[in-house]
């Protein structure tokens, strides 16, 4: 792979600031993206900006359930960075509870950030990379969305959403160049799995084919490489990143 394969492109990465987020920033930066970091946390979104290696990169206040918010963000990257080449919806929440004590509020909560969040920010970029007659979007969704999982209905119905967004997408755009692919990442080392109990990893760990739970840097792996020009072929696709757990 070119080891600068994304220069001159410009990429937006949603929940940059921390986490999975964080990782795939650093992998597009690496790659010689410009990258605009975009979070509900302003400050995390500057300092990780700040943190990135390169030039050229830019943190975002902005919460990705507003429709409105998402499109001046968008506008605000445009005129800072450039067109949009690059969007990744890495954005993402739990509220887990089991069926029967969930409220509305946690159900709405997650599908507004998870998917109507996803939805926002791939309408805002989507006209310009027509016009241009190229871009890529990925959707960090979840193996929880293809499996299912006990205590996640809203999370579980949020991520199996994306892959229908991933897939209608790539379906409308693939004619103009634009690609649309998603990532599906078993368990995380992240402050969202860090509530776990060691006995919980453990048991999670002998349900993992590979025996251990991915780092952030194996999702943005996976992540660099589908908005890249090696996967120019490529779209529509919802690949596992999971050390076997979903085969
Ligand atoms: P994290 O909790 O460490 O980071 C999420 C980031 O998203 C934070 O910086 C947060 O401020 C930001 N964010 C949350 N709500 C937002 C909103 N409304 N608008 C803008 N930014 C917002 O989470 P992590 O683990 O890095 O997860 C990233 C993505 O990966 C999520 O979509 C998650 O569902 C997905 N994922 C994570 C897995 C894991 O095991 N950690 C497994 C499978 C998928």
């Amino acid at each position: 792979m070119n080891v600068r394969e994304l220069e001159g492109k410009v990429a937006l990465v949603t929940g940059g600031s921390r986490g999975i987020g964080f990782a795939v920033c650093h992998a597009l930066a690496e790659a010689g993206a410009r990258v605009a970091v975009v979070d509900l946390d302003g400050d995390g979104a500057a300092q990780a900006a700040a943190a990135l290696p390169g030039e050229g990169h830019r943190g975002y206040a902005c919460d990705v359930a507003g429709a409105e918010g998402v499109q001046a963000t968008v506008a605000a990257v445009e005129s800072d960075l450039g067109p949009v080449d690059v969007l990744v919806n890495n954005a993402g929440i739990t509220r887990d509870n089991i069926l029967v004590r969930m409220t509305d509020k946690e159900f709405d909560e997650v599908i507004a950030t998870n998917l109507k969040g996803s939805f926002n920010f791939t309408r805002a970029v989507s006209r310009g990379m027509m016009k241009r007659r190229g871009g890529a979007i990925l959707n960090v969704a979840s193996v929880v969305g293809l499996t299912g999982n006990a205590g996640q209905a809203n999370y579980a119905a949020s991520k199996a959403g994306l892959v229908g967004l991933t897939k209608s997408v790539a379906k409308e755009l693939a004619s103009r160049g634009v690609r649309c692919n998603a990532v599906a990442p078993g368990f995380v080392r992240t402050a969202m799995t860090a509530k776990l109990t060691e006995a919980q990893v453990e048991a999670l760990q002998g349900a993992i084919p590979m025996g251990a739970l991915a780092e952030p840097e194996d999702i943005a792996d996976a992540v660099r490489f589908l908005v890249g020009p090696a996967a120019r072929y490529i779209t529509g696709q919802v690949l596992a990143v999971d050390g076997g757990m979903v085969m």
